[in-house]
């Protein structure tokens, strides 16, 4: 999708007073054919899916929660999802790769792809915990119409922030990793964050200095906060 301009999304729109989750909502749609930009967003949901199976809950009202089902998603869409989310969130939000957005160490907002190559769409959805996210614009009475506001400025950014070359998104999100010097922890290791890779890659270097290149999972902060 990069290089042709920005495509608009939300359009069309589903909104659910209470579901189970706006990605299986979400998937449904695409399976059925749902264009380009197709959003679900909901007030509740009862079964909220988060990254390496886990829920993801957020109290009635605190949260803006929605799905979009993408068809022409490009490279680097978890890492483009979250710094959108981070644009929104203000100056001081930072990125703990891939997508997790941190406000004063603590995360905000989650991002969940789950994409169905072979049947040509993907589904991004994202949780921004409104109540613990201060810094997110006209977010702070909680109230639809701040939801409302909240969710077309997170659909603003995320369409500039799909069209932009790779090369742009991978410089802003340099400039808001909040790994880059930090001592972390994965699956298999530990060491200090050092950057990202031009393929949207996690560098990490152990404590015998050889660099590691990380392209999927999870890291935690060895002293979050
Ligand atoms: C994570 O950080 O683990 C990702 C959380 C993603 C949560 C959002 S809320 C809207 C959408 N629907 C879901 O079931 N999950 C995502």
């Amino acid at each position: 999708m990069t290089g042709a301009g920005p495509e608009r999304l939300g359009r069309p729109r589903l909104h659910l007073r209470e579901t189970d989750s706006t990605n299986e909502r979400a998937r449904a749609l695409a399976a059925a054919g749902a264009p380009h930009g197709t959003l679900v967003t909901a007030g509740v949901q009862t079964a909220g899916r988060g990254r390496q199976g886990r829920r993801w809950e957020a109290a009635p009202g605190d949260a803006l929660l929605c799905s979009l089902v993408l068809r022409r998603a490009g490279e680097l869409l978890s890492l483009r999802a979250g710094l959108a989310v981070a644009d929104v969130a203000g100056h001081d939000a930072r990125v703990k790769w891939p997508n997790d957005v941190l406000v004063a160490g603590r995360k905000v907002a989650g991002v969940l792809v789950e994409a169905r190559p072979q049947d040509g769409w993907a589904v991004l959805g994202i949780g921004v915990n409104l109540a613990a996210a201060p810094a997110v614009e006209g977010a702070a009475g909680l109230g639809r119409t701040d939801l409302e506001a909240a969710l077309g400025e997170l659909l603003a950014a995320l369409e500039r922030r799909l069209a932009e070359p790779g090369a742009t998104t991978l410089t802003a999100l340099r400039e808001r990793d909040a790994l880059l010097g930090q001592a972390v922890t994965w699956d298999g290791g530990s060491g200090v964050g050092d950057g990202i890779e031009p393929g949207g890659g996690l560098r990490v270097r152990p404590a015998d200095g050889e660099v590691v290149v990380l392209s999927a999972g999870e890291v935690h902060l060895a002293r979050p906060g």
